[in-house]
């Protein structure tokens, strides 16, 4: 039998390359094999990619050394950044820039880049419809990676720039699910008017990501964002009635309220929706549903995620 090809995965134990790593271990015909980078081996959730047949090394994207270790001898790579764990669209920049340089070195062949748009591009720094964070920023998290994407073809790595869609699983980890509110009744509350907003269950982002390694010659140096369904917020708030059991009413809010929620990113999450409503045809176009379930012949629609894990979005 050929020796298989390692794809090194960044965030192995978290939502993206946690899929990644389970998709590859899935496929007992799989080319590949999953190199499944973590701070701590020993974790519950390190020892249970182990099991799966991952090879579990330590890495930390605070220690470059660490980073290029990860990266020897293999064929293909994920690399993700993790701003809600820091908050630095300076950090993701130097993270990015780390994983490039150690792509370059490590000779890989294709990289997937998990990235998001530049909304400077979409909405100038003096365009005041949103308000600019840190100076230099609209959508820090966005900014950072879509500024980063230049060190990859800098770089000269073969890269896939990968877009991800809102996680489903926000309303459950994110506190981003329906909220009883004074009156007891559930409300979805969302700044997206009456636009449509692409998203997608975590887990099939992993799966996707594996599809395209499957397809380098299709993929490689190209834009490409995944999605499970493209839903307004009256659809969403519809189809959590249905699968809760309870009415959940769509609270169409403006940005600007949003963004006086007052919440550690508020203002930042409240210009990321404000950029989904209004440039709503740009951003799903991109995040194709047929591509997606191409990618990934599993792909969920938010009923079937729903089916799955509405009884685990926390309620109060
Ligand atoms: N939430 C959304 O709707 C959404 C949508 C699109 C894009 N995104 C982007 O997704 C990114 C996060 O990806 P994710 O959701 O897959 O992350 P995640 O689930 O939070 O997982 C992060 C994993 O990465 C590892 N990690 C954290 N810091 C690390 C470091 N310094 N060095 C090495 N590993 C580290 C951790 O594993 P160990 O503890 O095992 O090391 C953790 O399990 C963010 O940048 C966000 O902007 C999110």
């Amino acid at each position: 039998m050929a020796t298989k090809k390692i794809v090194t995965v960044f965030g192995a134990t978290g939502a993206q390359g946690g899929g990644l790593v389970r998709a590859i271990c899935a496929d007992p015909n799989s080319e590949f094999t999953a190199r499944a980078v973590t701070r701590d081996p020993n974790s519950d959730k390190a020892r249970e990619l182990a099991k799966l047949g991952a090879e579990v090394v330590y890495g930390d994207l605070g220690n470059a050394e660490s980073v290029h270790k990860a990266l020897e001898g293999a064929y293909g790579a994920f690399f993700v950044t993790f701003f809600w764990a820091h908050y630095s669209p300076e950090q993701e920049k130097a993270e990015a820039a780390l994983f490039a340089k150690a792509a370059k070195e490590a000779g890989i062949k294709h990289a997937i880049w998990s990235t998001l748009e530049d909304t400077r591009e979409l909405v100038p720094l003096d365009d005041d419809r949103m308000p600019t964070i840190n100076e230099i920023y609209k959508v820090p998290h966005f900014d950072a990676k879509g500024e980063s994407n230049k060190e990859f073809t800098e770089a000269e790595v073969p890269t896939t720039f990968f877009h991800c869609s809102f996680y489903w699983d926000n309303f459950i980890f994110f506190g981003a699910g329906p909220k009883k509110g004074q009156d007891g009744k559930l409300a979805l509350t969302l700044p997206i008017g009456d636009s449509k907003m692409a998203g997608i269950a975590t887990e099939d982002i992993g799966k996707c990501a594996y599809g395209i390694f499957k397809n380098p010659k299709q993929y490689v140096d190209k834009y490409v964002g995944v999605a499970g369904e493209h839903l307004t917020g009256q659809k969403m708030a519809e189809a959590l009635s249905k699968a809760l059991g309870e009415t959940v009413i769509y609270n169409k809010v403006t940005a600007d309220v949003y963004r006086s929620f007052g919440f550690p990113g508020a203002v930042e999450l409240g210009n990321m929706f404000q950029i989904y409503d209004e440039f709503e045809e740009k951003v799903n176009d991109l995040r194709d549903v047929k591509i997606s379930r191409k990618l990934n012949p599993e792909l969920q629609n938010f009923e079937q995620w729903l089916s799955r894990n509405a009884k685990r979005i926390p309620l109060d």
